[in-house]
């Protein structure tokens, strides 16, 4: 059995409190299908796709094979001026695969810079449209939307935004859907709560129309621990956005590729946004990229001027990297062989079933679900919020699962590949603690 003796010193990890894992650092080693495997040589059974992001699975040795291949032709081509086949190649790709016009990608390397590109994109076409006033982003309570100050500024979550002084001040907040006292226990989306979507009105009222470039939102909100759009919400959202020439952008950096059942939430829940951003699933993990799916209304307003300015003044060193579309394209032909999508939604209602069956336990207040994604809210300690759901991810990770948890919420979201065996395996070790969380 190996043992970590590597100083942690210097390596500042993210979203992690550092001091504490470094007294008892859970290391991994390698990773394949729907297992890691850890220094002390524990298998570990993947109860959340990586960080929603590996939805083939571990090691997929197609889109390894891809990203081989690939190295040895061309590891790097510049972005701007200068272009190669399979960036215009993953375009087609992604623009056939997803629903509406959505038939432009702008390529960038994280769903952080994803949600930043769709929010200069919005702002650029007003302007081109003659409406520069049309400046204001609404994000949404508890939204998650990455990590630069665009993202954090519509973003929602406390705890990711008060270090970090003044954000953006073109920005207002929809209030968040989540509804125990009218909704907890739903299976599927909720009935009730499609009214919250009238609060934009309410936003146009104080701002102006005329002053709103878009409203951005996870049509469902993943991170701050599954909040399921309530039926005929997001169709709120859209009427009203369409009636004042605002734009809806949705952040679907987790739910695209098969995590609600079909190519992302926009077609699964047949609601069609004018932006959509995407990282994670895009490339199974695999390599760091991000895109943003772009309506023609948009891409066509733009392509004005002159034929030889540059129409919009963005973009990345790696935008478009040669071994990121690799592993992109790889992925794609491994969704559709595999028709993990439509998996995802055979597999549902077994999932439906086997989560809810958690609901008995004390302290839980509540299980939800949708597509392949599920959650258990466990009732906050007094005086100590977040402590047993932490404590429930400890347990379950030394029986050999790993959960994602969010304050008191624990959030399971595995590849698509599971079977129903490891299904039961989760719900297995998740009753077990359960029933011994104090
Ligand atoms: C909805 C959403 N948007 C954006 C991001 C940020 O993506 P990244 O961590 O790749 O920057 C995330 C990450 O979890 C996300 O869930």
């Amino acid at each position: 059995m190996a043992v970590f003796t590597q100083a942690t010193d210097a390596y500042w990890m993210p979203f992690t409190p550092n001091r504490a894992f470094k007294k008892n650092p859970r290391i991994l080693t390698a990773a394949r299908g729907m297992y890691y495997e850890t220094i002390g040589g524990q298998k570990i059974l993947d109860g959340c796709a990586g960080l929603w992001c590996v939805n083939a699975g571990h090691a997929n040795q197609k889109i390894n094979h891809a990203i081989k291949a690939q190295l040895d032709r061309m590891s790097y081509s510049p972005a701007f001026q200068l272009g190669h086949n399979l960036a215009f190649e993953f375009a087609e790709r992604l623009a056939d695969l997803f629903p509406g016009d959505l038939n432009h990608v702008f390529f960038t390397n994280s769903g952080s810079e994803s949600v930043e590109t769709a929010l200069k994109i919005a702002r650029a076409y007003h302007q081109a449209n003659g409406n520069a006033q049309k400046l204001k982003f609404i994000g949404r309570e508890r939204g998650y939307h990455g990590v630069n100050i665009g993202g954090l500024s519509v973003g929602g979550i406390m705890a990711n935004r008060q270090a970090f002084g003044p954000l953006l001040p073109e920005v207002d907040h929809l209030p968040h859907t989540h509804d125990l006292a009218k909704n907890a226990f739903s299976k599927g989306q909720p009935e009730t709560g499609a009214d919250k979507a009238d609060r934009l009105f309410d936003l146009i009222a104080l701002h102006g129309a005329h002053t709103i470039a878009a409203v951005i939102v996870e049509p469902m909100a993943g991170s701050t621990g599954v909040l399921i759009p309530p039926k005929g919400y997001l169709e709120k959202l859209r009427k009203i956005c369409n009636d004042h020439d605002i734009l809806l952008i949705f952040d679907e950096v987790i739910t695209a590729f098969g995590r609600l059942g079909d190519s992302c939430a926009a077609a699964a829940l047949q609601v069609q946004p004018d932006l959509m951003t995407l990282a994670k699933g895009l490339t199974n993990g695999a390599v760091p990229m991000g895109a943003v799916m772009i309506s023609d209304k948009i891409h066509d307003a733009m392509m004005s001027g002159p034929e030889n300015s540059v129409e919009l003044f963005h973009g990345y060193t790696c935008s478009g990297h040669p071994l990121a579309c690799a592993a992109g394209l790889a992925s794609l032909d491994v969704y559709a062989e595999e028709a993990l999508f439509s998996r995802a939604n055979d597999l549902a209602p077994y999932w439906q079933n086997a989560i809810h069956s958690l609901g008995c336990h004390d302290h839980v207040i509540d299980v939800r679900n949708i597509g392949l994604v599920g959650a258990i809210e466990l009732e906050p300690r007094v005086g100590a919020p977040g402590m047993r759901a932490y404590e429930a991810y400890l347990k379950a990770f030394e029986s050999g699962l790993l959960v994602r948890t969010t304050g008191d919420i624990i959030a399971l979201s595995p590849p698509l590949i599971i079977s129903t065996e490891q299904i039961d395996f989760i719900v297995h070790i998740l009753n077990d603690v359960l029933k011994t969380l104090k």
